[in-house]
């Protein structure tokens, strides 16, 4: 599998606080089944001033610590992007990284609040040329009134990420409900654990991607963990990888990987289930 979204570089943001537990993260990481994991520390302009060359040394010193212990990870270079105003400005220059250099970004809005004209900076930097990966919607305070707006915006080309760990009840009831939303209507493009810590945030992919396949089938939620993340670490296009469930269901798009089983399957119940067992 890859994880995608991972704060695995050790003390330059709120993930691994030194090598020891980066290392001890990785192993993990590995026993899960892991074999390519993107390290993408916060890019928050005043709280977290990291940029692209910082980041690219910092990957490169970590793969060789992990090279040295002969664990079995190969790290890429990312970031997980607050919106500001100069983004677009630092993908063009390289201070801000997109994942292993491709066009895909992972895109972190603010848990608290809806930032204003937040579509239109979406769709902006997809008039540009990147896809945007919203990373876990699931788990802000505001998808409850806003979770057509994520729909639109997946409709529209933008990429969902969900929480691995969401998916499985690591972040309550309410981001299971969410998580559980998104993924049974098709929104969820791929899983990533955005790991912070061995314990209180491992690095485990396996457990969402088992959870994923409850709901929508075993070949989609491999999508989600394995076809499209190597897709944006080779850089693939996106209509290239298979489309957003919710789109091959719609017969927006013929063929997605996914196929019709995955749409008549348990997602309808599931998600009656879901609700059942309230937010
Ligand atoms: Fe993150």
């Amino acid at each position: 599998m890859i994880d995608l979204h991972s704060h695995l570089l050790p003390g330059i943001d709120d993930g691994a606080t030194d090598v020891a537990m980066s290392l001890a993260m990785a192993r993990m990481a590995v026993a899960d089944g892991i074999a390519t994991m993107a390290c993408t520390p916060h890019i928050y302009p005043g709280m977290y001033d990291n940029h692209g060359d910082g980041i690219r040394a910092a990957v490169i010193s970590l793969q060789a610590a992990l090279d040295d212990d002969g664990i079995a990870l190969r790290l890429v270079d990312g970031a997980d992007v607050h919106l500001d105003p100069g983004l677009l400005d630092g993908l063009r220059d390289g201070r801000v990284p997109t994942i292993a250099g491709s066009r895909y970004l992972l895109l972190e809005p603010p848990h608290h609040v809806a930032p204003p004209r937040f579509e239109e900076s979406v769709f902006g930097l997809m008039a540009a040329g990147y896809t945007p990966v919203i990373t876990h919607p699931e788990r802000l305070s505001w998808v409850e009134t806003h979770y057509d707006l994520f729909v639109r915006l997946a409709r529209r080309g933008a990429w969902m990420q969900v929480t691995s760990g969401a998916l499985t009840g690591r972040f309550g009831r309410r981001g299971r409900y969410w998580a559980e939303r998104f993924t049974s209507e098709g929104h969820t493009m791929i899983l990533a654990t955005d790991a912070h810590h061995p314990q209180r945030r491992p690095p485990l992919l396996a457990e969402g991607r088992e959870a994923a396949a409850a709901l929508v089938g075993s070949e989609e939620a491999r999508h989600m963990v394995e076809t499209r993340p190597a897709g944006i670490v080779a850089n693939t296009a996106p209509d290239a990888l298979p489309a957003a469930l919710a789109a091959v269901r719609q017969g927006v798009v013929r063929e997605a990987g996914a196929g019709v089983d995955a749409a008549r399957g348990p997602g309808a119940l599931r998600r009656l289930f879901g609700a059942l067992r309230g937010r």
